[in-house]
């Protein structure tokens, strides 16, 4: 062996015992939740394997623990076909229709005291695994149960699920389903995050950990911090018969599976099973929604089958939200940045869901009027999946309603900060002050959203840095920001909880920085980020590519607008009057000034397909035949609509003609689908 043969071969065998070590580490913090070293030392043996692998790319591969946040940024997902379609449980909030359940099982077997396992019911994202080999292969969401997404790139951040198995008694394919969640502690410092940086916090920790799982950016994924049970195994040659051993097997390759699971042989005992947790789900570190039964037997699963939509070995019991009563004190109102005035109510402090609540949204006029709430009301207040409180009843101060004292709790008629008299549009709900252009904390919300990651991303600037410049003046309108100079910024100010904070010359310099780079924000997003009422993200794009620059959306008429796709009247009306009023006018005159964009960019149009000629046939699911047949034009091929010895490719959507087939296979041209053309393209 030379000098360079046994180097390589003793980087080869560092690189693999640094995988297992790493995976064993891995494995003993995220799935054991024990750790063994510190994450100073794990930090250094993944850098010194990522050196290897750079050094000797031989040796990729796609499983390594360095390649856990190695995807590409995903425009669209693949879709997939489950092998097995994905069914969801059926469930109920009944104990006698768990019972009946039970019993039909029990009949249609001819089987008493079958045994019945008893899971927590995880309120997250469902998914679905793919192993082979021992490698997990691919990840998918449910979809519609028979097509998901393919989110391999976004689940394989999530430390506790294992890339390659442990031990070797897995079968060689097989699936893995579960729920992804997002732990309480995780969701909460992540929400408090987002409000920090003036975005909207999500409602519930579901929510987060599917619009996280949905994400293009397997790096932002990555700080999600999410976590995954495993409760369902499937495959054509699985050894376990029961699904408890199932669940022991799963546990040994690696996974994190359901660790509070329960055979009961009787009712009672599922019964037992669901008061305790029904008690005891606040202390979990995540959210449950109930508790799922299973058959322990596989076999009873094969004899029982599924309807339509779920299967007669498995129900789930949904726990009832949790409910609290409070003395109400007081009412006050909230403005948001599109001016619409939320009432709130403020009531004496209840322990509920695990956290002491004290407010709780009333919503709006018309909710507060089903209420019928009165002042001295007692209010019931409830928490389901959401993290955010609501009220859903209110009852009434006996004395004061037998002495006929009752008195209503009246929306305000004028805005709680500026005084401005409310208004509302015909077929909506909320009142809102019409003081757009003077109204605080209207002012302060559209700055807020203009700085925004999804508006011009001026990330350096949190909401409340962005309330000091504005309450020191320092920043008066949009194109303000755009003249800031670090000696004008740096500065020590008070947050809202009043923290007192400064701003030094770094800190400046990020913002300065960030703002400078807001200059390329394509249009659609300075679109959006203008904050006109009933523009969001993907509205904001529609009138962009429909419209391509400002000077067209500004001159459009109600009717041009609404012939645009998905413009409803509503909209079109709020567009229209933004563009008539002269301060809107004047700050985007002042905007394009400072370079911002104002005008779609013209991609390019490639001659990739130069000389080629299609033929499409078919459906297509990312495009529609027209958009399909537009790329190719754009891309500089020909469109043809018959196959003839010409024709170079014959792009085959579903339900393509068997004719058009043979065609193209008696002329030996290409047949590709959907995909290859994507990929021709890019
Ligand atoms: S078993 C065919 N077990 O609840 C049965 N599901 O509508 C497959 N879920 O889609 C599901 N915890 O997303 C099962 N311990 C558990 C579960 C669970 C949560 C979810 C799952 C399913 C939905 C039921």
């Amino acid at each position: 062996m030379t000098d360079l043969q046994s180097d390589i071969s003793a980087a080869k065998d560092e690189i693999e015992s640094l995988r297992k070590l790493l995976n064993r580490y891995n494995y003993e913090y995220y799935v054991l939740d024990s750790p063994t070293i510190t994450d100073i030392e794990f930090d250094n043996l993944l850098k010194r394997l990522d050196d290897l692998e750079k050094k000797y790319p031989q040796f990729y591969d796609s499983s390594s623990p360095t390649q856990r946040v190695g995807g590409e940024i995903n425009k669209e997902f693949k879709q997939v076909t489950h092998r097995y379609p994905m069914l969801s449980l059926s469930n109920t909030y009944s104990r006698e229709e768990i019972s009946e359940f039970v019993k039909r099982a029990d009949e249609a077997l001819g089987v008493k005291n079958l045994q019945w396992v008893c899971e927590l019911k995880y309120d997250g994202l469902a998914v679905s695994l793919l192993y082979e080999h021992g490698r997990l292969v691919r990840a998918a969401t449910r979809g519609n149960g028979t097509v998901g997404d393919d989110i391999t790139d976004n689940i394989k951040t999530i430390r506790s699920i294992p890339l390659t198995l442990q031990n070797d008694d897995y079968p060689e394919r097989f699936e893995i389903r579960g729920e992804v969640i997002y732990p309480h502690k995780a969701f909460e410092e992540f929400n408090r995050k987002r409000i920090e940086n003036g975005e909207e916090a999500f409602a519930n920790p579901r929510n987060a950990a599917s619009g996280s799982l949905k994400l293009q950016n397997p790096k932002e994924v990555a700080k999600r911090k999410l976590d995954c049970y495993l409760y369902y195994l499937i495959g054509d040659d699985i050894k376990q018969t029961t699904h408890t051993e199932r669940l022991q097997a799963a546990k040994r390759w690696g996974f994190k599976t359901e660790q509070y699971y329960k055979v009961a042989d009787s009712i009672d005992g599922i019964m037992e099973f669901i008061d305790y947790w029904d008690k005891q789900r606040d202390n979990l570190p995540y959210a449950t929604d109930g508790i799922v039964i299973k058959l322990n037997e596989i076999q009873y699963w094969n004899i029982l089958g599924a309807t339509a939509k779920s299967p007669r070995w498995a129900t789930a019991f949904k726990f009832k939200a949790e409910q609290a009563c409070s003395k109400l004190i007081s009412t006050e109102y909230q403005v948001g940045r599109t001016g619409i005035v939320t009432p709130v109510a403020n009531f004496e402090p209840v322990w509920l869901g695990g956290t002491w609540v004290k407010r709780a949204t009333l919503n709006n006029e018309a909710w507060m009027q089903k209420l019928n709430l009165c002042h001295n009301d007692t209010l019931v207040i409830e928490k389901g999946g959401e993290i955010i409180p609501k009220i859903v009843e209110c009852r009434h101060d006996e004395d004061l309603e037998k002495s006929h004292n009752l008195q209503r709790v009246e929306f305000v008629r004028n805005c709680p900060v500026c005084g401005a008299e409310l208004v509302k549009e015909a077929d909506q709900s909320g009142w809102y002050c019409p003081n757009y252009n003077h109204c605080s904390p209207q002012i302060l919300g559209r700055f807020q959203h203009f700085i925004s990651k999804k508006a011009m991303n001026i990330e350096s600037l949190g909401g409340e840095k962005m309330r000091y410049l504005l309450n020191a003046g320092k920043v008066t309108d949009f194109a303000s920001l755009y003249n800031l100079t670090t000696s004008v910024i740096v500065g020590n100010y008070q947050t809202e909880d009043g923290k007192k904070l400064s701003i030094q010359d770094k800190g400046a310099l990020n913002i300065i920085n960030a703002v400078e780079k807001s200059r390329q924000v394509p249009f659609e997003r300075v679109l959006y980020a203008l904050g006109i009422r009933y523009i969001g993200e993907v509205s904001a794009k529609t009138l962009a590519r429909h419209f391509e620059n400002i000077d067209n959306l500004r001159v459009a008429g109600i009717d041009d607008l609404i012939n645009v796709e998905d413009i409803g009247l509503t909209t079109a009306q709020s567009i229209y009057n933004y563009f008539r009023n002269e301060e809107n006018l004047a700050q985007i005159e002042k905007l394009k000034a400072a370079g911002l964009q104002f005008e779609v960019v013209k991609q390019q149009t490639d001659n990739i397909l130069q000389g080629k000629s299609f033929v499409v046939s078919g459906t297509f699911t990312k495009f529609s035949r027209e958009g399909i047949k537009k790329a190719i034009e754009d891309n500089g091929g020909k469109n043809v609509s018959s196959i003839s010895k010409k024709t170079d490719f014959l792009i085959a959507g579903d339900k393509m003609g068997p004719e058009k087939r043979k065609k193209a296979q008696a002329f030996d041209i290409p047949i590709i689908t959907e995909d290859d053309f994507i990929n021709m393209i890019n």
